[in-house]
């Protein structure tokens, strides 16, 4: 994460404040370097702010221009001399930089054989060094230097510099890793997110790829590639500094779930025609009639989003008889699947910076495929590129363990699968039902919250596994793959997701007294198949802990923990699944002393490949 300010106030508050609000991107060591009156005061350290604020002190980093950075590693170890600002020989121009230089071996060699010297790993260095050989040879100013070493970098790069020599002044440059400027009076920022500067402003301007920005105090110019200078227009951001806070929550993880029947509400509101049975989707007009037109839907995502596409393949093609494949963007980009102009291409993404999905997207964009898009943070890059889409609307989602975006991109994908239900042929009467049980979705989700310390009671009787198998069929196969990454993500504990029906054919060796199994079994379609693979379970002394529905009695002959859910279509119920197994995943991360908002080795915003 990057936070930068240039102004008149004193820096160091408003870059700690923003690195606070960034610690969810990526946290394995920070760095601050202010710009003083006299001297630049440089502080980095591993670990995350607290760290970074011990070592701090009672030092004065005293100036009105400052850069900081919350790193996720990827070049070099997390450590001191590895955490940015990275700088060059004289100490003169310092970077802070999200992304990876693919070719900083080469530069590095390069630079070396003409004497730079360099004390980290990173590939950031590279860029420093580069800078500077244009910034003091060539007598050209910083942007100009920074604009000439572009050129010779190839990778990704969302990054922001300061010079000594020219101290009020930020430079910054974006190549498919998210920045933007934040608009003040007499001041300007720059941040990776807008979260980093909401506190302060909300007038923001999103660069593209190939722009540079150049911020004083007063001005803020933008300049494409070809240094023409341009003219973009301000975007307002449209939720406030509470819905970045925790509002009396011990994690956001938690406020996030509890916040769900209100967010499930958000992403419904106003896109449902109770007397139509039907939905209307604003963002999609536009391409209404070409999705009228499609044979084939793929949909694109990483992690809890690709789970979610897969809910939507169940959802759509049972709804819209219209063949859907969910692929991984990792897997996108160098093996798109087959497309033609009957294809529709929809990128899942709560923030719209994936670079994996943004990748495949762009390859989807090439091919000619008509694009969508179902993302949260509004104005991101994928938001911004894809020819129509819907936003959640659900404000943003802090903790790094997707909760809240997750259960609203299904109720977008049931919204979906009902609109293109209706243009295929879905009856009214259907459409009707289906629209009137999305209504009824965020009351479910209450009755549900309510049981929370139950499932904190069955998180505790667990605390000491090692492993779980998640089982779910159909619908809440996706569930079950959800579930099992909830819980590596938040608990450490290793966990499979599968589908109910596979446990024969491999999963089932593992089954023993002490390797619990969740298994979502709903008095739905697949109910008996379910308790067929709940008894292979029990008979090799499997325990069980099962998801059931409201008066099912039976359940309990065989799971010793059951969970008690309300009923809804068996289409809907992965909505509802999914949020005690968030609970479960959450509680047992906190019984076994995790860091739950900011579980090791991860990044709320994946921007590298
Ligand atoms: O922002 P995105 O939805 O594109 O993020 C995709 C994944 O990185 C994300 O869902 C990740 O798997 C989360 N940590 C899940 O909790």
């Amino acid at each position: 994460g990057i936070i930068g300010y240039v102004g008149q106030r004193e820096a160091l508050p408003i870059i700690e404040e923003g690195l606070k609000r960034l610690q969810y991107r990526g946290y394995d060591s920070v760095g601050v370097v202010v710009m003083g009156k006299k001297d630049v005061h440089v502080v980095k350290t591993k670990g995350g702010l607290e760290n970074w604020q011990k070592k701090l002190g009672q030092e004065k980093m005293e100036g009105t221009t400052a850069l900081g950075h919350n790193r996720w590693a990827t070049h070099g170890a997390p450590s001191e001399s590895n955490a940015h600002p990275q700088w060059d020989c004289q100490k003169e121009i310092f970077v802070v930089h999200n992304g990876i230089i693919e070719n900083y071996a080469v530069l590095k060699e390069k630079l070396i054989k003409k004497g730079h010297k360099f004390i980290s790993e990173t590939d950031t260095e590279v860029i420093a060094h580069l800078i500077e050989e244009f910034f003091k040879q060539k007598k050209v100013s910083l942007e100009e230097a920074v604009q000439q070493a572009l050129k010779l970098l190839e990778g990704t790069y969302g990054l922001a510099v300061i010079a000594k020599s020219d101290p009020q002044k930020i430079v910054v440059a974006r190549n498919s890793s998210p920045v933007l400027i934040g608009l003040g009076e007499g001041e300007n920022f720059v941040a990776s997110d807008a979260s980093a500067i909401i506190a302060h402003t909300k007038k923001v301007i999103y660069l593209e790829d190939g722009e540079i920005a150049v911020l004083t105090p007063k001005d803020s110019q933008i300049f494409d590639r070809n240094n023409h200078l341009l003219t973009k227009a301000t975007q307002f951001i449209d939720w406030d500094i509470e819905q970045a806070e925790r509002g009396g929550y011990p994690h956001f993880m938690l406020k996030e779930i509890f916040e769900q029947p209100q967010t499930l509400a958000n992403s419904f509101q106003g896109r449902l025609i109770l007397e139509d049975g039907s939905a209307k989707l604003g963002g999609l007009e536009d391409a209404a009639d070409r999705l009228g037109q499609i044979k084939k839907l793929i949909i694109i995502a990483c992690g809890t989003s690709y789970f979610a596409g897969l809910v939507g393949k169940y959802m759509i093609e049972e709804e819209a008889s219209l063949s859907v494949e969910v692929v991984y963007g990792s897997e996108f980009r160098y093996h798109p699947p087959i497309m033609d102009r009957q294809t529709a291409v929809l990128a899942i993404s709560q923030s719209g910076e994936t670079a994996d999905t943004l990748a495949g997207l762009r390859e989807a964009k090439r091919q000619g495929g008509l694009t969508l898009g179902i993302i949260n943070v509004v104005g991101s890059t994928i938001a911004r590129e894809v020819d129509a889409g819907l936003y959640n609307h659900i404000g943003p989602e802090i903790g790094v363990a997707s909760t809240k975006a997750f259960t609203s991109q299904l109720v977008i994908l049931s919204l979906l699968a009902l609109f293109l239900g209706r243009q295929r042929g879905l009856s009214l009467l259907a459409g009707q039902e289906l629209a009137r049980e999305i209504q009824k979705l965020p009351l479910l989700a209450e009755d549900i919250l309510k049981e929370a310390a139950v499932i904190k009671k069955i998180a505790e009787n667990h605390q000491q596994a090692e492993n779980a198998l998640y089982l779910g069929r159909k619908f809440n196969y996706p569930i079950a793959l959800e579930g099992a990454l909830k819980l590596k993500e938040i608990s450490y504990l290793h966990a499979e997701g599968y589908p109910a029906g596979e446990m024969k054919h491999g999963p089932i060796a593992l089954i023993d007294k002490n390797f619990p199994t969740v298994a979502i079994c709903l008095k739905d379609s697949v109910y008996p198949k379910m308790l067929s693979n709940l008894e292979e379970i029990k008979s090799r002394s499997g325990p069980i802990i099962a998801l059931a529905s409201q008066g099912d009695e039976e359940i309990k002959r065989l799971a010793e923990e059951v969970i008690y859910l309300p009923r809804t279509l068996e289409m809907l119920s992965p909505i509802l699944t999914v949020i005690p197994l968030q609970l479960l995943a959450y509680y047992l991360g906190v019984a076994r002393g995790n860091d739950v908002d900011k579980p090791r080795n991860l990044a709320k915003s994946v921007v590298v490949e």
